[in-house]
């Protein structure tokens, strides 16, 4: 992906932008730094950020070559690393506190011998990235949802609107919409009371 010319004024990292990332007007980006693992080959669009999204220092979208990323808008992203081989959206007013982990690929087999050829293979490219191996699973996390600190979404994931998922959980099952979850792996705790629908 030919990178463009946009930077992030004042930017202690003197990286770029690639081209097909679209940030709204709106939206705070803290450093590029944040895509220098977007290695993703997907045009026009392969990350999206709605109006009025925060994506603080930390976050990093770390995107293969066939991934695509839609992050809604007025989301905070507090330090998140989002993994994608495929696809991962977060919807609109959705918090993620610091360290959360969303990934849609394990990126590493489990036969130990095929981990060794890859971490040889890895070491005689550059940048030494890990790659797609199987298409990712989609996760999706709906709007309104709250993510506490630490938070691990595995892949082929949904998270329902308006849930809340505690704090160093670690999540494999899809979450209902309005309840809480919390624990590894994570259960339910309690139901909320859907609110009237924000447009
Ligand atoms: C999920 C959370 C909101 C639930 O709060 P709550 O509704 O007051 O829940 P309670 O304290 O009543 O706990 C209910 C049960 O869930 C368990 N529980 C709550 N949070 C848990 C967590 N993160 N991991 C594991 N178990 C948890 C409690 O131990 C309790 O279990 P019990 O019924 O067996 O005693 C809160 O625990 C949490 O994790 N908040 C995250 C805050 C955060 O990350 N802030 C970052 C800044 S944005």
């Amino acid at each position: 992906m030919a990178k463009s010319a946009r930077t992030v004024p004042e930017d202690w990292y003197p990286g770029t932008i690639p081209s097909n990332v679209k940030i709204d007007d709106t939206a705070y980006i803290e450093t590029a730094y944040s895509f220098s693992r977007c290695r993703s080959q997907i045009l026009p669009e392969a990350v999206t950020i709605g109006y009025g999204t925060s994506a603080y220092l930390g976050t990093m979208f770390d995107i293969a070559p066939t991934g695509r990323v839609n992050v809604g808008k007025y989301v905070l992203l507090n330090g998140v690393w989002i993994i994608c081989d495929h696809e991962v959206i977060i919807g609109d007013y959705t918090l993620c506190s610091w360290n959360v982990v969303i990934m849609d690929t394990y990126q590493a087999p489990e036969s130990s011998s095929q981990r060794r050829m890859m971490l040889q293979q890895i070491s005689q490219r550059s940048p030494r990235n890990l790659e797609a191996m199987n298409p990712g699973k989609p996760v999706h996390i709906g709007n309104n949802v709250w993510l506490g600190f630490e938070v691990c979404i595995l892949p082929g994931v949904h998270i329902g609107e308006g849930a809340i998922v505690g704090a160093r959980s670690v999540v494999q099952d899809n979450v209902e919409p309005y309840t809480i979850v919390a624990g590894n792996p994570a259960r339910r705790i309690k139901r909320l009371d859907p609110i009237e629908p924000i447009t």
